[in-house]
């Protein structure tokens, strides 16, 4: 059985003056069977190309969004992704089955304290609910989505705790190795 390919999706409007996300992106970049694709860098005008983007999707098992928390969503970019790519007959509807039994992993990162993601905090939600529009996304596009991988507080995370949180990034992304015999 050929390994899984993974397809890392990075959204951010401003990469070079992103810390983390820029951090992780650069944690994953040489790995193998990982691709890493810059959705700002391919598309400045963000004119989005769907059918690259829809060939990229069916070439792989494992797509990663990954990209910084911003107003309760995800950054402009990726929003034109999905209505962009997303389509009818491809990724939901009649036909739209290119995506069914794929993974959806989300990888992000938000300002705020995880303490502040509860019920009378300050963001009044938890994530689980604050990330359901991407949830029911993932459901309707035939994805199974992963537990997210999340990092909170972003501002205060010192450099020691980035690079665990890459390694544990890393380790997401590299496939189980079957062992014969087991
Ligand atoms: C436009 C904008 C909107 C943001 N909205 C939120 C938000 O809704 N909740 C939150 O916890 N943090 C929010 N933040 C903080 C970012 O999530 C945080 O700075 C980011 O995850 C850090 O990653 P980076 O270094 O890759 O930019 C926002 C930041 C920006 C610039």
């Amino acid at each position: 059985m050929t390994p899984p390919r993974t397809l890392v999706l990075v959204a951010h409007p401003d990469l070079a003056a992103s810390r983390i996300t820029a951090h992780l992106t650069t944690a994953i970049r040489d790995m193998e069977r990982v691709t890493v694709h810059d959705l700002s860098a391919a598309y400045p005008d963000r004119r989005i190309d769907a059918v690259r983007e829809q060939e990229l999707l069916r070439g792989h098992d494992t797509i990663v969004w990954q990209f910084p928390w911003h107003w309760y969503s995800v950054p402009g970019i990726l929003k034109e992704w999905m209505d962009r790519v997303l389509t009818y007959g491809f990724a939901y509807g009649a036909g739209g089955d290119a995506l069914h039994g794929k993974r959806l992993q989300l990888v992000l990162s938000t300002g705020g304290p995880e303490s502040s993601y509860a019920p009378g905090g300050h963001n009044r939600f938890t994530m689980d609910e604050l990330l359901r529009p991407l949830d029911a996304t993932a459901h309707l596009c035939g994805l199974d989505m992963a537990e997210p991988l999340v990092l909170h507080a972003a501002p205060r995370v010192d450099a020691d705790e980035l690079e665990r949180h890459a390694a544990r990034y890393r380790a997401l992304l590299t496939p189980a190795v079957a062992v014969a015999g087991l």
